[in-house]
This record gives C-alpha cells, structure tokens and sequence, in this order.
C-alpha cells in the first residue's frame, strides 16, 4: 500500500499554541500524594517532591496544567488546602471515594509548577459551591493586596499574587456521576454569573466554560448551545472531554478514535459559531480540550472502584492504566487530530500526568518510568512549532465498525518559519500492512531530514512495566529518503511517526 501527502508551508491552517501541550493534575488515587509528592523517597526535595518525577514532566514538555480536578474539584473546598498544614482538615472526597488530607494544596503545587516549567490553570467547584467561592479564590490568588483574602495568602507566605490566567467554571457539568451536576440551563445561568464576577475581580483572566463530557452524551450538542447561549460573552473557551479504549477486541475502531475527536471538534465548533451567528457576535470562541487520553473506563468501573462507610483510603491504586504499543499509536493520533484543529483548539489538556491514566509512572520508594504514551507527547511537544498546516493527504481506506470507512494513514505537518523547521506526524492505522508514504516537501525549499522517530512493535501489547521499564521506546526510521523534493517513508502497521525537517 501506498500514501501521498503535500506539505506546502504557505498552507496555514492555524498558528500552534503552546497551550496545546498542557497536563492535568488532579487529587486522585496516586496522582499527587506518592506520586510527584513522596517525602520519604530518596530523590524527594526539601518540599518532599520527588524530583526524579519533576525530571520527567520537565522532559515530557507540558504547558499548562489543569488542577485540582476533575471530578474531585467539585467537591473541594480550597480553604481546606492553605494554611498552616498541621491545621488542614482530613476530607471525604466523594468523586474518587477517597481521603484528602490536604497535605498538598495551592501553595505546595504552584511551587512544585516552578520546578516544572508549567503554568497553573485552576478549577472552581460550582457543583457543591457557587459564585461567591470562586470569586473568594480569585481574590485569593491574583489580587496583590489589602484585603482580608489576598492578606491570608501572603500571610501564608506567598507575598506576590499567584496571577492565575486560565480558570475552568466547574468540571462536566453535564455528567450525572458529577457531585452537583446540572441542566444546561441551570449550569449556562450560574457560569454566566460567576464568569461577570470573576472579571469584575480581574477582567484580564480566561475562563472555560464546561463543554460536554464525551460526544456520546445525551446532551450533547445541546448542551454546548444552552450553555454558550447563556455564558458567549462572558467566556473565551468551551471545553470538550473525551477519552477513548480498545473494547471487545475491535482493534480497527480503537485506532480510528482520532476520527471520533475530529468529529467531536469539528461540530462543537459549528455549534459555538452557530450561537454567535444567532446572536450576530463577531467574538470566537475557542476549544479548550481540557480532558483526553486512552483510558480504559470499563475496568475503573468494574475493578478499581471503592466503596463501603468505613473505606475511604488515602492516596489508593485506582486508575493505574499500564499503556501499550497500541494505547500510544491511538494516543499519538489524538495528539495529529489536536494539531490539526489547532486554529480552534488553543488549550488542551492530557488527562493526567503521573500514575493515573498518566504517561508517567512511579513506584513508593522506586523508581519513575515513562509509559508508551510519554514518547509521541515529548516529541510531538518538542517538534510541532509554528504553524499547523493544511495537508492534501490521499491514503488508502479501512473499514470500520463504529466509524465507517477511515483513511488508514493520518497526519499533519507544523511549520516554523523563524526556525525554518518543519515536522511531519503520522499514524498508519493498518494492523497488518506497512505502508509507504511519499510526502512532497519541494515547497520546503532545500530541506534535510533533522530527525525521525517511529513507535511500533512486532507485540502490539508491549508495555513499559516495573520489572521491565525501557521495553518500548520510538526509534530511528532508517527506511526515510529524500530527493528532489520527495521524501518517502515506510510506515510499520499499527505505528507512530514523526519526522523533523530543515
Ligand atoms: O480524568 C479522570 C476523570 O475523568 C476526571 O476526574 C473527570 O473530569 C473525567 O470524567
């Protein structure tokens, strides 16, 4: 088989935020407490950070992330997590049926995000709290000073402002297992309200409003209307969810989830722009994709899950997905689908970042090892820069149970032109042929292959585990060429690629 593309830089379909590169962190099983934070580990900080993690998450290259939560942030009371930490109270967390000692909170993880490199993007509970909470915690981290919450701050001793920019109205809304959830009505009024007050505090923030929680939602679609309809001119971003696992075996759907993420944008975008034609708005309103990932739900529900009066563990193993070859060919193709949207989609986040259905994983008193998932994150962070650009791409096709016929190859290209760097991502979704893909790159100009990476495995179902952490790694694609302006490339079934120009 065989596949063609163009690249032609003058081809812009959007300028690459560096937001598109962001995590999540939530207060979850053993995302934060014996994950980044394990004060008795022997590469832990004075903070009790584990800086063998912060070494990973630097190298990983994310942006922005999104905290607390997640479901957890809807039950959360941030008083809880600043102060005197002898004084913080021990808290039923309901999301995860867990215990939040507080251990951890605002000031602790803004700290630990220097160490990183990443900027803080903050939830606000409006499931079981409302207006007058979010504003108290805006107050609290981005005014300088003289009142009574920016004076608990820098008493608590952070004197300057922690000027978060990024603020989510709540989290999926929309999802009846949501502490609070509401109607698209009742939510679209209370994130209008607390979206005016929150700018009357600093008008310069970004605020999300809460999108739908997958494209399978009932209310999807109506949800996004009802909810931009009451909150257009009061927010920048919609956000949208979506999380994706191989089930029953269907392995040619699975690694078509891309087309599901691309159809999932595509009509939240028609949408957001409907509601703006309707109202005769000139105002865009971006996507903040601030949950994706592979994520194996069916085992969270039917193994992981805690229950009983008396069990509300702290810090417990649950949604510790050990990611394979596949996971990260899908993974890598949800990453191209992001790209290519990248005029709409300005801010993503990949759900999480370490032990929970994370790239990074570590054990108490071990070592930290990168998932399968960690390589087409790092590399396509490091290489996509500038701009994403339009490809004619022509491929042959595969045909699939939930999504029909799928081009069995998928990519885009970036663009820098500062850097006079260009990269090219692909994903040959086929499971049983290799596939050569000649990519013209003659409107490059006089280009040299920089770097090329490819993941795949004669086991699809190779993994990095404890006992074996470097099984699967990317490695060199030794079958590229360029001539005369022709690059080809032999693309192994079931693989990612990138390839680096210039
Ligand atoms: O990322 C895990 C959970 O998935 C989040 O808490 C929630 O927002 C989503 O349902």
């Amino acid at each position: 088989s065989a596949a063609r593309l163009t690249i032609d830089p003058h081809f812009v379909s959007g300028r690459i935020h560096r937001r598109l590169f962001g995590g999540f962190v939530e207060h979850l099983g053993r995302h934060v407490y014996d994950g980044i934070y394990e004060p008795g580990h022997e590469t832990a900080d004075a903070e009790g950070f584990r800086q063998d993690v912060i070494e990973l998450v630097r190298e990983l290259g994310v942006s922005t992330i999104r905290y607390p939560g997640g479901n957890f942030v809807s039950g959360f009371r941030w008083e809880d997590s600043v102060g005197p930490r002898e004084q913080r109270p021990r808290r039923l967390d309901l999301a995860w049926h867990s215990t939040e000692t507080n251990e951890v909170g605002l000031h602790e993880f803004s700290s630990w995000l220097e160490k990183v490199g990443s900027d803080l993007m903050l939830a606000v509970n409006l499931g079981t709290r409302g207006t007058a909470e979010a504003l108290d915690l805006l107050e609290y981290t981005n005014v300088p000073g003289g009142t009574e919450l920016s004076e608990r701050r820098r008493a608590n001793g952070r004197e300057e402002p922690f000027g978060v920019q990024m603020w989510c109205l709540g989290n999926e809304m929309d999802g009846p297992w949501q502490l609070g959830h509401r109607s698209a009505d009742d939510y679209g009024k209370l994130a209008s309200r607390t979206a005016k007050g929150m700018r009357q505090i600093d008008p310069d923030i970004t605020l999300v409003a809460c999108g739908s929680s997958s494209a399978a939602m009932p209310t999807f679609g109506e949800w996004e209307r009802v909810v931009l309809g009451h909150t257009y001119d009061d927010v920048d971003y919609i956000s949208c969810h979506a999380y994706y696992q191989e089930k029953d075996g269907d392995i040619d759907s699975f690694l078509a989830s891309g087309v599901d993420m691309d159809r999932f944008i595509e009509t939240v975008v028609a949408t957001a722009d409907h509601v703006g034609a309707v109202r005769g708005s000139s105002k865009r309103i971006d996507i903040s994709f601030d949950e994706w990932n592979v994520w194996y739900i069916d085992r969270y529900e039917g193994v992981d899950k805690i229950t009983g009066i008396d069990n509300w563990p702290v810090a417990p193993r649950i949604l510790e997905d050990s990611y394979s070859v596949l996971d990260a060919v899908v993974f890598g193709s949800l990453m191209i689908s992001l790209l290519k949207h990248a005029d709409r989609v300005t801010s993503a986040s990949l759900a999480q970042l370490v032990n929970v259905i994370a790239p990074i994983m570590t054990e108490p008193g071990g070592p930290a090892w990168r998932q399968t998932t960690f390589f087409p994150f790092s590399i396509t962070s490091r290489l996509a820069q500038g701009e994403s650009l339009e490809l004619k791409l022509d491929s042959p096709t595969y045909e699939t149970a939930r999504f029909g016929e799928v081009a069995l190859v998928d990519a885009v290209a970036t663009h820098d032109a500062d850097a006079g760097r260009s990269s090219v991502f692909l994903v040959n979704r086929s499971t049983t042929e290799a596939i050569e893909v000649s990519v013209d790159v003659s409107g490059l100009g006089d280009v040299a292959v920089l770097e090329t990476h490819t993941l795949s495995d004669s086991d699809i179902y190779a993994k990095n585990t404890l006992e074996d952490r470097e099984r699967v790694a990317p490695r060199e694609n030794d079958s590229v060429s360029l001539a005369d302006g022709m690059l080809t490339i032999t693309l192994p079934p079931v693989s990612w690629s990138a390839i680096a120009l210039g």
